[in-house]
């Protein structure tokens, strides 16, 4: 039997391969200008990491984690996210000894065994950057702009930017017990999950899918109503940083997210052309998390951008896919040595070209040239090789040109040159 690949596992194929290419190429030019560092950080870690970092009572932990023991006992996870595994490296690393403020990013496959449909699968990749070590308002704002500037930047448009402030540990208690009280009374609305939620993390009520929870919840109580003095003027000054810089948002008192270490902001940038799975990036501040895993009292802001989403959206007139350059049509056995000695001379020039190695009729080979999308294509016969000359056609405006053989390598960079 044919072995298929795991549900909810995707492979990336070659001819859409050039727009991950491009998006991740964009995100490490755009991040690094923005002063982050590049992290890697293991796929697999230990379980309490996330169930402590990101929480108990959250669906990841309850029940989309890939969770084994592993032969010497140890409960291990594969990272459903990778900020708590950022934070757990600063802190193994003690990266703040060099300097308090960390920003970093970091690029890679996560794992939540949800139910997978189109724009929900069980391997997705994240882009992830986050901010470690300043509370300052200011820089709420700024990783927002950066991620506005880098979604801009890959070509996306008609985003929406969505803010909201979830409180503090001193504020939100508060605000749990109203809504609970709240939505005790609507109790018999509540589907068996969200009864559950209401005794364990009634905020989460606000992420259930189904009909009549929703309708329960509509008439809620704000988090915004609830925040403290503090809360309020660290989030007006978010706003206020975030005009400065000329972004418009919307206000979203309802959008709680669905990790359980967020602090103060809370965002989500949104497209209405991806259907139920419309978010493309979530992220906020969480000033507790490090101190939930075991560390000191460091602040930190990022977000994670859902790679498949972001690629779903790219601009479909854009082309992606590398082409060879240049493909050579060699006919006969000499012809065939010969240029098998030229395509390995531009492979070490960096030039993408491409051989027929079986010598097939001129016809299949112009063919395969065609399907390749070549820019040139090189006929080398028996009576070119006598000539030391091979003939030279581009493919788009028909012209064709004899070279001779010696200067080829020259002549092809030359053009190469020309056309970056
Ligand atoms: P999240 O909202 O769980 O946040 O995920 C961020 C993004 O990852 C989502 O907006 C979505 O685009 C993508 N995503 C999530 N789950 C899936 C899935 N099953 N299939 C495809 N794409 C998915 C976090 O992960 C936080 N760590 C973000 C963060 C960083 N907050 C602060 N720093």
């Amino acid at each position: 039997m044919e072995i298929k690949a795991v549900r909810g596992f995707n492979d990336l194929l070659p001819n859409e391969i050039g727009k991950w290419q491009f998006v991740e190429e964009t995100a490490r030019e755009v991040f690094e200008g923005f002063g982050f560092s590049e992290i890697r950080i293991p796929i697999l870690e230990r379980t309490e990491l996330f169930s402590r970092g990101i929480g108990e009572a959250t669906d990841i932990v309850e029940k989309e984690m890939y969770t084994f023991t592993d032969r010497s006992g140890n409960s291990l996870t594969l990272r459903p996210e990778a900020t708590a595994s950022m934070a757990r490296a600063y802190l193994e690393h003690q990266l703040y000894t060099f300097d308090p403020v960390a920003k970093l990013y970091c690029i890679g496959p996560m794992f939540r065994y949800e139910r997978p449909q189109k724009g929900r699968y069980r391997q997705f990749y994240q882009i992830d950057a986050e901010v470690f070590g300043v509370e300052n308002p200011m820089v709420d704002a700024e990783v927002i702009v950066m991620l506005i500037h880098f979604l801009k930047r890959v070509g996306l448009e008609k985003l929406e930017l969505q803010i909201n402030s979830l409180g503090c540990h001193a504020c939100r208690p508060r605000y749990r017990e109203e809504l609970k009280k709240f939505l005790t009374q609507k109790s018999f609305q509540l589907c068996e999950d969200c009864q559950r939620r209401l005794q364990t993390n009634p905020l989460r009520i606000f992420d259930c899918k189904v009909e009549t929870c929703q309708e329960a919840i509509a008439n809620a109580p704000k988090v915004t109503d609830f925040i403290c003095p503090e809360c309020q003027k660290h989030f007006d000054k978010v706003k206020e940083h975030l005009e400065t810089a000329g972004l418009t948002y919307i206000l979203n008192p309802r959008m709680v997210r669905g990790l359980d270490y967020y602090t103060r902001t809370a965002f989500e940038v949104v497209s209405y052309q991806l259907g139920s799975q419309n978010a493309v990036t979530g992220g906020g501040r969480y000033d507790n998390l490090f101190q939930e895993i075991g560390g000191l009292e460091i602040p930190g802001i990022g977000f994670a951008i859902g790679m498949e989403r972001l690629v779903s959206l790219l601009p479909k007139d854009k082309e992606f896919v590398q082409t060879p350059y240049l493909f050579i049509a060699a006919l006969g056995e000499g012809p065939l040595k010969e240029a098998y000695r030229i395509v390995n001379q531009l492979h070490l020039q960096g030039i993408r070209a491409e051989l027929d190695y079986e010598g097939k009729s001129l016809k299949s080979q112009m063919r395969r040239a065609d399907k390749f999308k070549a820019q040139y294509v090189l006929i080398l016969g028996d009576e070119e090789l006598k000539q030391g000359k091979a003939v030279l056609r581009n493919m788009e405006t028909k012209f064709q040109e004899e070279i001779p053989i010696p200067n080829l390598v020259n002549i092809l960079k030359e053009k190469v040159r020309r056309q970056e």
